[in-house]
């Protein structure tokens, strides 16, 4: 079940347990121990959650992906299906399934997402909107959100509704970055609040960068 959840070799040992809290800086462990506990009562508690899903949203580096996948990997252990996606490569395998010149298309990526029992939908709108993916990522997530099927997403797009503001996006000289709404669309943003609890990573270093030192 692990190995048809696909999740990348990267996070092939991500899990819970090796999800470390710093403990050089008090409000940040707390703000990591909260979002760690949030992921984790969840997957105790799953089916019987108090929304089907989570949305994991903050800025890079801070361990949305590791603790994204941990939870999956917890829900396969308890006996649900779970399946990993990356969001651009998801657009991409759907876009090369369509044929344009019979008009059919390649369902298969496009209905194993709808299909799975749990998905994993990796750095939600990293890609630039077109109405093409506007419409293909409102009709997964309808689709998912009518049938109560669950979400885990991560996201490093701010959102205002989310506690994840614009005044913390960017250094300045940063380039601007969009927020969920406009790289996902109003619809599909409107039915992941529907059907996700919130997770807020906290501001905390880059983990990546933490890393090199
Ligand atoms: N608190 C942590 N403890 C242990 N490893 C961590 C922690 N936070 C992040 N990592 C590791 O650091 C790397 C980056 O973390 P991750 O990919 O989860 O970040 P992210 O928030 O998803 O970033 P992005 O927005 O760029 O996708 C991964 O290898 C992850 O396993
Ligand atoms: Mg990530």
């Amino acid at each position: 079940m692990l190995d048809a959840a696909r999740i990348p070799p990267l996070y092939q040992n991500a899990s819970f347990e090796n999800f470390v809290i710093p403990e050089d800086n008090p409000t940040a462990a707390n703000a990591l121990g909260f979002a760690f506990t949030n992921a984790l009562n969840y997957t105790r508690a799953f089916p019987e959650t108090e929304k089907p899903g989570l949305l994991f949203i903050g800025n890079p580096g801070t361990g949305k992906t590791h603790l994204a996948v941990a939870t999956l990997r917890k829900l396969i252990q308890k006996g649900f299906d779970g399946l990993f996606y990356d969001y651009q490569n998801l657009l991409d395998n759907i876009r090369a399934g369509y044929d344009r010149e019979s008009g059919s298309m390649d369902k298969e990526a496009y209905r194993s997402v709808l299909e799975a029992p749990v998905l994993l939908l990796d750095d939600l709108g990293a890609h630039r909107v077109t109405d093409w993916v506007d419409d293909t990522v409102t009709s997964i997530i309808t689709y998912r959100c009518n049938f109560r099927r669950p979400l885990i997403a991560t996201t490093n797009l701010v959102d205002p509704d989310a506690g994840f503001l614009m005044t913390e996006r960017s250094l300045p000289g940063a380039p601007v970055r969009n927020t969920l709404a406009e790289r996902i669309g109003m619809r599909a943003r409107s039915r992941i609040f529907e059907m996700c609890k919130v997770v807020r990573m906290p501001a905390v270093e880059d983990y990546r960068v933490k890393r090199v030192r």
